[in-house]
């Protein structure tokens, strides 16, 4: 048997695809990149904004013939457009088979059999949050099957979940919904996930929550596990070299976090904090929960306690009712701020949302798109002229696989390479393929806005202790594909 899938959306979606794909692997199926080639054909979506579920509905709706053609293949559309519009995905693509939520995906292999066993389509969704909290909780189960490494773009890398869902409700945002209240996993399950992946060669984690720094787990005896006790904690597995952590809520970082990302070599001094706008009046009908002043404070309290960290973060332009002179305050914090890169995206209305109910769309589209721009090209020169203050610099930096440009042009053995410095930042540099999953010096010598170039310093041993803590910048990707390095939704 044949499995497909498609992922859109964030890391999380990520995580999710590897694991439903390491599971049905272990039942026999085998992955192919070809839809047409495949029995049982996925869809992971994502409902963040409108643009990435119209991408789905073309999708589905290319796929419409196929299955009149071969009845007997399987689709299904998982995650979250499953979670929030059943109802509209059986009208607009009524050859989908399987329906199964975010909450739900423990029972996939399941509906596939049901599905052949019967011949109806299938359909396992959580619970919608009007329900009794704790009836939703239940209904939204994490999925953490054992982890399978051969699935895992890289073997050195991987996602772990540590907590699900979100209960911030910001106005604009879907995810509360489609993922369900905040739940943490158990700090013991997490890191036996971690031993277990680092004795596999796994050498960099990184944590995945939609608010990761709100994780807690009160162990019932009065001890509450917070994100810094979880972080020592991984910190004392074996092999692990590289801990990451994303997203963060900004009046969620606490001085115990920022002392651990201090204290703690192995966790990189990388910091994705979103602050979605800087202007006071849209963050109120964002129900962000701080101000701008609240924000570059938290700023000042994250460069203070950890020297040289990097920070990155999200804006929306043309949410409801921001003007000229909101956004101008947005682009006065882009170009005050400092941030490594940020990713900047177009609100797009979500029904279902606060947002949608109480305020009007009122930002026309190319006043959007011409507010996306204006602020992407501020992030740019920030970006390109922190980039430069780091050329003649040596960065630790581990390496990912071939630059795109290698791979663009299908060069093997020695060719050029890219990774990553403990900041985050991207490093393009020649080198040997055998260096792929390695940590290296480079001499930085040449910055552009999106990457630094340098060479490899040869005959230098590297280790936890070595970490590279120069302040460093990395501009603005957009809402480009994300991998691992790249912010959660
Ligand atoms: N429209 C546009 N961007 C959104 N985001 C979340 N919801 C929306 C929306 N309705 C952005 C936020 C978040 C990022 C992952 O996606 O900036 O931090
Ligand atoms: Fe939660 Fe982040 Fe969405 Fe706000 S933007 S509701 S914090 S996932």
């Amino acid at each position: 048997m044949k499995l497909y899938i498609e992922t859109v959306g964030c890391q999380m979606n990520v995580l999710d695809s590897e694991l439903v794909v390491g599971s049905l692997r272990r039942q026999g199926y085998e992955l192919t990149y070809e839809a047409e080639a495949a029995d049982v054909i996925l869809f992971n979506t994502c409902s963040v904004r409108q643009h990435a579920e119209d991408k789905i509905y073309s999708a589905l709706g290319r796929l419409r013939q196929h299955k009149r053609q071969n009845p007997s293949k399987i689709i299904g559309v998982l995650g979250c457009m499953a979670q929030k519009d059943q109802e509209l995905i059986r009208r607009r693509a009524p050859h989908v088979d399987i329906v199964c939520g975010t909450g739900q995906l423990a029972r996939l292999a399941e509906l596939i059999g049901q599905v052949r066993d019967t011949g109806r389509p299938q359909v396992a969704l959580s619970l919608d949050r009007t329900e009794s909290r704790h009836e939703v909780e239940r209904s939204f189960e994490s999925y953490d099957p054992l982890r399978d490494p051969s699935m895992r773009p890289d073997p050195f890398q991987a996602y772990v979940r540590i907590m699900i869902g979100c209960d911030k409700f910001c106005t604009y945002c879907i995810v509360p919904s489609v993922r369900g209240p905040e739940q943490s996993r158990h700090p013991e399950q997490i890191a036996a996930e971690v031993r277990q992946l680092a004795a596999e060669g796994c050498k960099e984690i990184m944590l995945l929550g939609q608010t990761v720094n709100s994780y807690k787990y009160d162990l019932g005896d009065g001890r509450r596990v917070r994100l810094s006790d979880l972080l020592e904690k991984i910190h004392a597995t074996p092999g692990i070299e590289r801990i990451k952590f994303v997203t963060n809520f900004p009046k969620d970082m606490t001085d115990d976090l920022l002392q651990a990302v201090r204290d703690l070599p192995k966790v990189c001094r990388y910091l994705h904090v979103p602050v979605q706008s800087g202007c006071d009046d849209v963050l109120t009908r964002m129900k962000r929960l701080y101000t701008v002043a609240f924000y570059r404070d938290m700023l000042d309290r994250c460069r203070e306690t950890v020297p040289g960290v990097a920070i990155s973060s999200d804006f929306i332009v043309g949410f409801s009712g921001e003007t000229e002179a909101s956004f101008a305050k947005s682009c006065d914090l882009v170009r005050e701020a400092g941030f490594k890169n940020s990713f900047i995206f177009k609100y797009s209305p979500r029904p279902g949302t606060r947002g949608y109910e109480l305020y009007a769309d009122d930002v026309p589209e190319e006043v959007k798109k011409r507010r996306n721009n204006d602020l992407l090209a501020i992030q740019t020169k920030v970006s390109l002229a922190d980039h430069r203050r780091l050329i003649g610099e040596r960065v630790e930096v581990l390496v990912e696989g071939p630059s795109k440009n290698a791979l663009k042009h299908g060069s093997s053995g020695p060719g050029q390479l890219t990774g990553r410095t403990r900041t985050d930042h991207i490093v393009v540099f020649d080198g040997n393929s055998r260096l792929v999953g390695q940590t290296v010096m480079i001499d930085i010598h040449e910055a552009s806005p999106f990457t630094l170039y340098g060479s490899v310093v040869t005959g230098e041993q590297v280790g936890v202790d070595h970490c590279e803590m120069a302040e460093e910048r990395e501009p603005e990707l957009s809402a480009g594909p994300r991998r691992i390095g790249l912010p959660l939704v």
